[in-house]
């Protein structure tokens, strides 16, 4: 393995369909209008030297380094800023500019720390390499006078060092923190010799705005911004490429590794997804590998309150194996079942629902979807015909009016978020749609023309209202209509969305959103050719998530915005694997490829694939299992990858479930909180240790690459092979690549894919099938994939968690950039500097009327449970509304939230709690037995006992 270097071409790439032709150093090379000459001399392969310039960023022209010559003009232009034109003749290497080059050099170097040898950056370091370019040997003006050299260290930033004492100014931090990321945290202080990075108004990196995306130090030339881990670990000598296991953007990143030992990740600029760019999870909370809460030993115990016993792989299968056979035979076939991961592979996945309906031979497999895109899945479906957002990333960067529903993509989906601010500071128009002002509504250059600041619960009210807009102002784009959608069903729409009751005026009521202002934003999105909605949680989470998911598609087609470039309905999935643990058949109804089980010639194939007979009953869902738990007719389940007694809602009846059960089988990294109901242990591996596929929410499969070892020997696949053979279901892989070959067998909108074209092409859009070989960016072009597209009456139906005189505030909950959904890996990281606890945000309207002060501890109560967690005063609630996360442990949100869910996919509904909040100054209940409970349940037996 080799160590992954990419070229920098200095400048950004230029799209332009017109063409320059010049000659370089006496080569002619063509290039697209726009290019700067540093870059086309790069194409053919030639470097100009340079030092402010990167290909990440704007050139700025400040070091002159890149100074060339050209036939005909005057001096010595620098080619970062130059474009290219016809018939320029250009000249990288005259003696005039080694001269010019070396000068510049010896400045810069004479006012820098002479420590090559020792210095972190030894080897990765352009200033370095430029002195050797330029051919510098010795410096003439002594290092005696005015200089940086004692200037501050600011160790700060948990992940990076700023020193500025190696600072050369060049600003491309600046820029990158501007261009790429889009915080502007960065600016320069000072002019000429007194001018130097500063962060924020002059505070350390951690006080200030920054988000510790990474991209200054990855622009950075010098060791000035540095990650700690390679100042302590030393420079990688080898890298992987693999894919990010946190959200749903799927970013593509090198491991960039010494021996075994990670020592940082870098994205990859060829990422189809990110595009080099990273947010502070994928690029530094990755030290949770090698936590020492990792358990890499399989342990078993016959009842939860014995401690555990660290086992053999051979006695924790067969226990676990003879356990549910027994429980199946003693119980009946469908006393057991299954959950897949979102966080694992495509194939891991794939393997555990085929271990569920062809090992256990029931259908009683879902997956953690259920609690949050579930409605995607059945809204698209429903409308247009495939379980899966329309476009790719790089759509919005066409988008002219972008709508964010119930999403909040600063902080869930933060380098998607980064692409979408560049395309609003370009102009593009934005209305968000969410009860909480939100990042997006206004930061650093972005403003959003509408914040439409409905009520939780209300969606519904506020899509039909846009639909009334769109249909009654005569907005609808007919003839995209008629040549497209179903005409019966339009018009029965048509009808249903012009009546009174759905109109703004009528809506304000229930939203609490002005008529006018929901009509200007409902005019701003019909106006335009690409209108992008991008939607998350705040849609799904909801008794009315499928309802909701189905209007956006109503209005994306009656204003025909589906089917082309720049427009779309787009889910932002949360979990790396979200849109893979769907495709690969984790829902009890679904085979994989979202094949109804019921249907006989589907099913027939994989009866024939798998050498059984399935059952064409739709199996339990995840609370249907947690409720015949409780009943006492579901005794056992395999749990890979997901922690159901933190995720999902109303934690004291999923723990009563898992505590009803004889066999709770958990496959984690971690003793979670499940595990504490669990009788056989099973050690799962990071993303770091597998091999496989996740497929992201632009339904990109991109490839995971093993980076090192698993810890606990074998890879989450290989255990889930092991199982499936003792429970007599003989599985045999030598590779995740034969598991993808038979999901491609089995799956036709995965027929085309394979490793070795994903080696080829870097990452496939399904669908990827003889009609479309090369993959799929933008879906339901010329025609939808359920043929005719179906608008779906939406019918606005209050939810039954009403607020009253004792629960008279609406909780929703959410997460934030530096933690991740449970926060069993964020946890475990220096992330939590940003986030140690969560808390309860809340308007100072709220506040004030219950005697709250900022940073009080206050109990939230719900008709289901209670917390204590500490009150934040916020500008961005508004009154009646608080906020919360749910990544801490202690806290137990989701011992507030309740079991209404949405009526077509029991999606939880987490984002309406009517709740009261009180000052208290202790835990509550539930929290105390819980610490006391979980105390007792993660002991682990010495080996000797
Ligand atoms: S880490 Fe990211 S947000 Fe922070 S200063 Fe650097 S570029 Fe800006
Ligand atoms: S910190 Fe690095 S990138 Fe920023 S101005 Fe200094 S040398 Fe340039
Ligand atoms: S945006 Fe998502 S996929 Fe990308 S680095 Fe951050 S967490 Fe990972
Ligand atoms: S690289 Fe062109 S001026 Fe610095």
């Amino acid at each position: 393995m080799t160590l992954i270097k990419e070229t920098d071409f200095g400048t950004p790439i230029r799209l332009s369909t017109k063409m320059v032709t010049l000659t370089i150093d006496g080569q002619e090379v063509t290039v697209p209008e726009g290019t700067s000459i540093m870059r086309a001399a790069a194409e053919m392969g030639t470097k100009v030297p340079k030092l402010c310039a990167t290909d990440s960023v704007e050139a700025f022209g400040s070091c002159r380094l890149c100074a060339v010559e050209i036939e005909g003009r005057k001096g010595t232009p620098a080619s970062c800023t130059t474009p290219a034109e016809n018939g320029l003749k250009v000249w990288t290497q005259t003696g005039k500019l080694a001269k010019l080059r070396r000068n510049i050099m010896e400045l810069y170097i004479s006012d820098h720390p002479l420590d090559c040898l020792t210095c972190a950056a030894n080897g990765d370091c352009e200033l370095q390499d430029m002195a050797g370019v330029v051919g510098l040997r010795d410096v003439r003006y002594g290092f005696a006078g005015e200089n940086h050299l004692g200037a501050k260290k600011d160790e700060s930033n948990p992940y990076f060092t700023f020193d500025a004492s190696k600072c050369i100014v060049c600003s491309r931090c600046v820029r990158a923190c501007e261009e790429v990321q889009g915080t502007f945290a960065l600016t320069i202080d000072g002019r000429g010799f007194a001018s130097t990075v500063s962060a924020g108004q002059k505070e350390d990196f951690l006080g200030s705005e920054c988000v510790s995306c990474g991209a200054c130090v990855q622009a950075c030339p010098t060791a000035t911004l540095m990650e700690k881990t390679v100042i302590e670990a030393g420079q990688p000598e080898h890298s992987v490429v693999t894919t990010c296991a946190y959200c749903g953007v799927g970013c593509s990143f090198k491991a960039e590794m010494r021996g075994t030992e990670v020592v940082r990740m870098t994205p990859y600029k060829d990422g189809q997804a990110n595009h080099g760019h990273s947010c502070v999870k994928g690029r530094f909370a990755w030290g949770y590998a090698t936590h020492k809460d990792r358990i890499t030993k399989p342990m078993i115990r016959a009842k939860i309150t014995d401690p555990w016993r660290e086992v053999s792989w051979e006695e924790a299968i067969g226990h676990a194996a003879n356990e549910f056979k027994r429980i199946q035979a003693k119980y009946g076939k469908g006393a057991v079942g299954g959950i897949t991961s979102s966080r694992c592979t495509n194939e891991e996945t794939y393997l555990v629902q085929k271990l569920i309906r062809a090992g256990f031979g029931v259908n009683n497999v879902d997956t953690c979807a259920r609690v949050c895109h579930s409605p995607t899945g059945y809204g698209l479906s429903q409308t247009f015909g495939t379980s899966a957002g329309t476009q790719n990333f790089d759509s919005v960067a066409s988008a002219d009016v972008i709508m964010v529903i119930g999403a909040n993509p600063t902080d869930g989906h933060p380098v998607f978020a980064s692409h979408m601010k560049r395309r609003l500071r370009q102009g593009a128009k934005l209305i968000v749609v969410d009860p909480r002002r939100i990042d997006l509504v206004k930061s650093a250059h972005i403003k959003a023309d509408h914040h439409l600041p409905l009520k939780p619960g209300t969606n519904v009210a506020m899509i039909n209202a846009f639909a009334h807009v769109i249909v009654t102002e005569g907005l609808v784009k007919e003839d995209y209509v008629r040549e497209r959608c179903d005409m019966m069903e339009f018009d029965r729409w048509r009808a249903f969305v012009s009546e009174e009751r759905n109109s703004p005026e009528a809506a304000e009521k229930y939203t609490g959103v002005p008529a006018a202002e929901v009509r200007a934003a409902a005019r701003l999105y019909a106006s335009v050719n690409n209108a992008a909605i991008y939607y998350g949680l705040g849609v799904t989470e909801h008794s009315q998530g499928s309802t909701m998911v189905m209007g956006m598609a109503n209005i994306a087609m009656a204003t025909g915005n589906v089917g082309h470039v720049g427009a779309g309905v787009n889910p932002l999935r949360g979990q790396n694997n979200v849109q893979g643990s769907c495709d690969m058949g984790s829902f009890p109804h679904e085979l994989p490829g979202y094949r109804h089980i019921s249907t006989d010639d589907v099913r027939e194939q994989f009866n024939q694939a798998w050498g059984v007979t399935l059952d064409p009953e739709p199996g339990l869902r995840i609370p249907n299992m947690l409720d015949a738990a409780i009943d006492g007719t579901f005794k056992g389940i395999y749990v890979q990858g997901e922690d159901i007694a933190q995720s999902d809602p109303n934690t004291k009846h999923v723990t009563a479930g898992l505590e009803a059960m004889e066999c709770v089988v958990v496959q984690d990294i971690f003793l979670n909180e499940t595990a504490n109901y669990a009788h056989v242990f099973l050690p799962g591996t990071t993303f770091l240790e597998k091999d496989g596929t996740f497929t992201n929410a632009e339904r990109r499969i991109n490839r995971v690459r093993q980076a090192v070892p698993p810890a606990p020997g074998y890879a989450d696949w290989e255990v889930t092979i092991m199982l499936s053979n003792a429970l007599g279901y003989p599985m045999s892989y030598s590779h995740p690549s034969e598991i993808m070959d038979e999901i491609a067998r089995l799956t036709p909108t995965f027929k085309n894919v394979s490793y070795e074209k994903l080696e080829e092409m870097g990452s496939i859009q399904w669908p990827c099938n003889d009609a479309a070989p090369d993959g799929t960016p933008t879906m339901h072009i010329g025609k939808f994939v359920r043929g005719k597209g179906r608008f779906m009456i939406t019918e606005f139906v209050a939810t039954e968690e009403r607020v009253g005189p004792r629960f008279p505030l609406l909780l929703t909950t959410g997460r934030i950039l530096s933690q991740y959904n449970v926060g069993a890996q964020t946890r475990r990281t220096e992330n939590v500097a940003w986030h140690p606890e969560d808390v309860l945000e809340i308007h100072a309207h709220d506040a004030e009327e219950r005697g709250i002060r900022d940073g009080d501890n206050v109990s939230v109560m719900s008709r289901v449970g209670e917390t204590t967690l500490k009150a934040v005063i916020s500008e961005r609630m508004q009154p009646g509304v608080v906020y919360t996360t749910f990544h801490h442990v202690g806290t137990g949100a989701n011992v507030i939230t309740t079991d209404f869910s949405d009526w077509a996919t029991n999606c939880p509904e987490y984002k309406v709690t009517a709740v009261e909040v009180r000052l208290s100054n202790m835990q509550s209940e539930w929290q105390r037995d819980n610490a006391l409970f979980r105390d007792a349940t993660r002991r682990i037996a010495k080996a000797a006992e």
